[in-house]
């Protein structure tokens, strides 16, 4: 598929700063006042849980808005606020809430027996659908992405005997110690562009492993060259989001994907594209198929089991060689389990067909003109960006291509005002100004509206127009 050149964004017009901080205040006063149920279970869960959540993706300022229910769309808090759900559990709900095909599905075999550690049926016909979506011959199922893109790295260790991991800088490909490595890193921390350093993300990650891991720029294939010639033979995997998308939305330039593809075979570097973000989002065969290059392996996660905690890693058959004849374990009671299996199964071949990717397309393309739209009309300075099902205003004047730029140009503080709009016009969103927005099938041109609506209001205000 070809990349259009993106448009030119607008010159940055002044902003008046005085006006954003009393804006944020405002709505953070706003957000307070009708979520004082979310402010009781903060307190009461932060007893039991660190930051009062159970992952630290989930905290927020002044607490985390406690959900209650969910249908289609929609929302409800635990002090009844109801939200149109733009943030869709992190981009995994494109199915829509409580869809009713999915719950059939996993009612059924709750009655059935959830759990035997032993295979069944699902996983067979959910591994056979995900070599139709991504063209990868072989498939082994895990419980998260975390777990699919631990797995990855272990297969391309394993297949190279070798024990570099090159990621991208900027990137998340869950918790674990490989990938722990220049996820955010400070600018001052990322070194030279042919030879960034390897900066451990938190504490708890054993220096020796960290360093075996590199990062380098995203949309550089130059840069990648330098460093994969630089490192000859010790490089196993690059494991890398064909399109960034913890750093708001940045898309490959044109050709960059297929460079890279000839240079990680060319230097004997298995290729991972993980795609738990866009895997069951951007196109049935996520980035894979919508940008014509093929990896070596796919990680999934996220909306692949429609809801259901569960991932996916697909390979070549030389990598899954290294599975089968017991080189690398790789293992898990809960894999394939069957419940989740019988979520992903409803999903990927009930639910998510070639026409709900048509119209999370159409939808998708309506909400970033609209939002184009009142960008324009009040001369705000950011951008849209947007894939299948998946999309974002970027509050920067400049277009980002990697994650330098998103470090430097990205405008933290309106950013985090779009949100509090957001969320007090009833438009549930992703916290932090690194996400994007996820739409489900269940979305309307109503709920889109809604999200408009919220938009122009901010443009309003900030630009006081
Ligand atoms: C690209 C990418 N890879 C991997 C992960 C980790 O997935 P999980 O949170 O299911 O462990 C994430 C989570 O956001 C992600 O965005």
């Amino acid at each position: 598929m070809t990349i259009e050149p993106p448009p030119a964004v607008a010159a940055a017009p002044e902003i008046d700063r005085r006006r954003v901080a009393a804006l944020i205040d405002d709505q953070k006063r706003r957000l307070a006042e009708h979520t004082p149920r979310s402010g009781e279970y903060y307190e009461r869960a932060s007893r039991v849980m660190p930051k009062g959540v159970p992952s630290s993706f989930q905290e927020n300022d002044p607490w985390p808005v406690y959900v209650e229910r969910g249908v289609g769309a929609q929302v409800w808090d635990v002090d009844g606020n109801e939200y149109i759900d733009f943030h869709n559990g992190f981009g995994v709900m494109c199915v829509g809430h409580a869809n009713p095909t999915i719950a059939a599905a996993v009612k059924k075999r709750v009655d059935e027996g959830t759990h035997f550690a032993a295979p069944t049926e699902g996983s067979i016909v959910v591994a056979e659908e995900l070599v139709r979506r991504f063209g990868l011959p072989q498939w082994r199922f895990t419980n998260s992405g975390t777990e699919s893109t631990m797995d990855a790295v272990h297969v391309a260790r394993g297949a190279t005997g070798r024990d570099l991991i090159l990621k991208i800088e900027g990137s998340y490909h869950g918790h674990h110690d490989s990938v722990m490595v220049s996820v955010y890193p400070p600018l001052e921390a990322l070194g030279d562009r042919d030879d960034p350093r390897s900066v451990p993300y938190g504490a708890g990650y054993p220096r020796a492993l960290t360093e075996l891991t590199r990062a380098v720029p995203f949309n550089d294939a130059d840069a990648l060259e330098r460093v994969l010639t630089k490192l000859e033979g010790q490089v196993a995997a690059l494991i890398m989001e064909p399109a960034m998308m913890n750093i708001n939305i940045v898309p490959p330039v044109e050709g960059y994907l297929a460079r890279v593809r000839e240079l990680t075979a060319a230097h004997g570097v298995v290729l991972v594209f993980d795609e738990v973000k866009t895997g069951a989002t951007v196109s049935a065969g996520g980035a894979t198929r919508r940008f014509g290059v093929k990896p070596d392996v796919v990680t999934l996660a996220k909306a692949t089991c429609g809801g259901l905690p569960g991932g996916a890693i697909g390979m070549t058959a030389e990598l899954a060689a290294v599975i089968a004849d017991g080189t690398v374990h790789q293992y898990g009671t809960f894999n394939g389990n069957p419940l989740v299996m019988a979520a992903a199964r409803a999903t990927l071949t009930e639910v998510l067909d070639d026409a709900a990717y048509d119209r999370l397309e159409q939808a998708n393309a309506k909400l970033l003109r609209g939002c184009d739209e009142i960008i324009e009309r009040h001369a705000l300075p950011c951008y849209t960006e947007g894939l299948g099902a998946k999309g974002c205003v970027v509050f920067a004047s400049e277009r980002l291509r990697e994650y330098r730029d998103y470090l430097t140009k990205v405008d933290d503080d309106l950013s985090t005002l779009a949100w509090l709009y957001h969320m007090n016009h009833g438009i549930f969103m992703t916290p932090g100004v690194e996400e994007e927005w996820t739409l489900s099938i269940a979305h309307t041109d109503e709920h889109l509206d809604r999200y408009l609506g919220a938009f122009e209001a901010f443009a309003r205000d900030v630009m006081g127009t």
